[in-house]
C-alpha cells in the first residue's frame, strides 16, 4: 500500500462490500477503502486466500472480515451479506469485482466454457447486487463494477468476457436508474492493463506486453493503487452525484478505437508535409 495521505478518512465510519477481494484488482481496492476509513468485507471463493489477503489489510490497521462464496451462487451470497452485515454493519459500499477469462476463439470455445464466464462476470454482478439491495436502500449507498475494456470493443479470443462485461455495464446503467430514487448511485470503472494481475497473466506474453505498453497513450501499466483510489473516489461523498457512469481508468488506452492509424502515424508520421 503506497502513500495514504489523500485519502485518509474518506470513508470513515462506512462498511465496503468487495468480491473477487481476495487478490489482484479487488484486493487493491479493498486495501485503499481499508486505507481511507472503511471496514472492509472481502469475498471470494477459497477461504485460505482470503485469510492471506485480510492479513496484509490487517497490517496496516485496517478492519477487515473475510466471507467465502461463489459469485454465481445466488443464496451464498445472500448468506454473504448477511453474514457481513453482522460483523460490520450494513454496507454502504459493494463493489462487485469478481471475474473470470480465459483466452479462446469461439470456433474452440465450448457452451460450458462460454457459460461459466457469463456466470461469474454478468451473473455474479447481479447476484452480488441484489443480494445487496436491501442494505444499500438503508445506508444509501453506492455500488461499483469492475467492467473491462471488453465492453466497449470487440476483442479477439474473448467472446465470453465481451459479452459479460457489456451486459455488466448496461445492468450498472439500469440499476443507477431503477435504484437511483432509493438513493443508490452505481457506476463501473475500466481498469487498463494493470500490473501483477492475473488478468495481465492470463491476456500477455512476453511477446505482447511491450505491444500492449506502446498502445497505452500514458506508456505504462497500471498499478493495483490507481484503480483502487479511483474506486475510493467513486464510492465517497466527494462523487455524490455520479451515478450511471462508465470511467476508464487506462491511461487512455481505451481511445485506441483508431489504434492502428495512431500507431502508424506515430512510428512513420503522417507521409505528408506540414504546410507552412
Ligand atoms: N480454454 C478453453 N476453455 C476453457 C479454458 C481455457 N483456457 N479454461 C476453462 N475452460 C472451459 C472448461 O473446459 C469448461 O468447459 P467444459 O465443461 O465444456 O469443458 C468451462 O470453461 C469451465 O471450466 P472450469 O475450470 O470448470 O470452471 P471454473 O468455474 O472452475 O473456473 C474459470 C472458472 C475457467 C474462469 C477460471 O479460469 C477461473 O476460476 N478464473 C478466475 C480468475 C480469473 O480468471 N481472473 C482473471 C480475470 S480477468
Amino acid at each position: 500500500m503506497s502513500d495514504t495521505k489523500f485519502i485518509d478518512g474518506f470513508l470513515a465510519g462506512q462498511v465496503a462490500f468487495i468480491t473477487g477481494g481476495g487478490s489482484g484488482i479487488n484486493l487493491g481496492i479493498a486495501k485503499n477503502m481499508a486505507a481511507a476509513g472503511a471496514k472492509v468485507a472481502i469475498c471470494g471463493r477459497t477461504f485460505s486466500k482470503l485469510e492471506a489477503a485480510a492479513e496484509e489489510i490487517r497490517e496496516f490497521g485496517g478492519e477487515v472480515f473475510p466471507v467465502s462464496a461463489d459469485v454465481r451462487d445466488q443464496e451464498a451470497m445472500e448468506k454473504a451479506l448477511a453474514e457481513t452485515e453482522t460483523a460490520l454493519g450494513k454496507v454502504n459500499i459493494v463493489v462487485a469485482g469478481a471475474a473470470g477469462n480465459f483466452m479462446c476463439e469461439i470456433k474452440d470455445m465450448t457452451y460450458n466454457g462460454f457459460k461459466t464466464v457469463v456466470d461469474i462476470d454478468l451473473m455474479g454482478s447481479f447476484n452480488t447486487a441484489k443480494a445487496a439491495y436491501a442494505q444499500l436502500k438503508e445506508t444509501k449507498g453506492s455500488i461499483l463494477f469492475i467492467s473491462a475494456g471488453q465492453s466497449l470493443d470487440a476483442h479477439s479470443h474473448q467472446a465470453h468476457v465481451c459479452a459479460a462485461k457489456a451486459g455488466v455495464d448496461k445492468l450498472m446503467k439500469t440499476l443507477a436508474v431503477e435504484w437511483g430514487p432509493d438513493g443508490i448511485r452505481a457506476n463501473s470503472i475500466i481498469p487498463g492493463p494493470i500490473d501483477g494481475t492475473e488478468g495481465m497473466k492470463r491476456l500477455t506474453t512476453p511477446e505482447t506486453l511491450p505491444m500492449l505498453i506502446n498502445a497505452v497513450p500514458a506508456r505504462r501499466l497500471g498499478a493495483v493503487d490507481d484503480i483502487g483510489r479511483a474506486a475510493v473516489f467513486l464510492a465517497s461523498e466527494f462523487a455524490s452525484y455520479i451515478t450511471g457512469v462508465v470511467l476508464p481508468v487506462d491511461g487512455g488506452l481505451t481511445l485506441g478505437g483508431s489504434g492502428m492509424f495512431n500507431f502508424a502515424a506515430q512510428q512513420f508520421g503522417s507521409g505528408q508535409k506540414a504546410r507552412k
